[in-house]
């Protein structure tokens, strides 16, 4: 039996039900899945820290129970990262035909830096196809009830920083 080691890079900024719903059908396939939070995104000003983002996955994890999956955070390339885990794959979720225009050329370059590593492409449950962390975010922002978007304990974080701001 092959042991399979899987990667699941991303922002993060913050966690979705959507993403929780990705880690969990991901780590019924592969043998570990590690999730991994990117610490020099170009994506502007981040709600959360690195930091908070990992301790907010890393309680997730527990709460959802799942036993083979771990958190961290990588700076650099991917497949760099991938290599010193000992990982053969990475995970990425795919909701619309758009996500596929923005992971297809990722894929592509991952394999052209790594041809051994392997790009899986999962699709979340339907009723989360249109979270996102940017539109949790923005929506959030403006005053938007994003309650069952986000696991409870994103929740109370982005509620307790909005309490902070005002
Ligand atoms: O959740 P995101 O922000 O869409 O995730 C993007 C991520 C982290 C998967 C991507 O930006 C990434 O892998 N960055 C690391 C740098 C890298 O390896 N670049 C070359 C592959 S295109």
């Amino acid at each position: 039996m092959k042991y399979v080691k899987a990667i699941y890079p991303g922002t993060f900024d913050p966690l979705t039900n959507g993403h929780l719903d990705l880690i969990e059908r991901g780590s019924k396939i592969v043998d570990q899945l590690v999730v991994a939070i990117l610490r020099n995104s170009d994506k502007g000003v981040p709600l959360f820290t690195v930091a908070e983002r990992q301790e907010m996955i890393s309680e997730a994890i527990v709460a959802s129970g799942f036993a083979n999956v771990s958190v961290m955070t990588f700076d650099g390339l991917l497949v760099e990262f991938a290599h010193s885990q000992g990982a053969k794959a990475v995970l990425r979720g795919i909701r619309a035909i758009t996500d596929y225009e923005y992971e297809f050329p990722m894929a592509m370059m991952n394999r052209k830096l790594d041809p051994n590593l392997e790009t899986l492409f999962m699709m979340p449950t339907e009723q989360y196809t249109y979270v996102s962390s940017r539109l949790i975010k923005g929506v959030f922002k403006l005053g938007g009830d994003v309650s069952g978007l986000v696991p409870p304990l994103v929740m109370r974080r982005m509620t307790a920083k909005a309490t902070k701001k005002v």
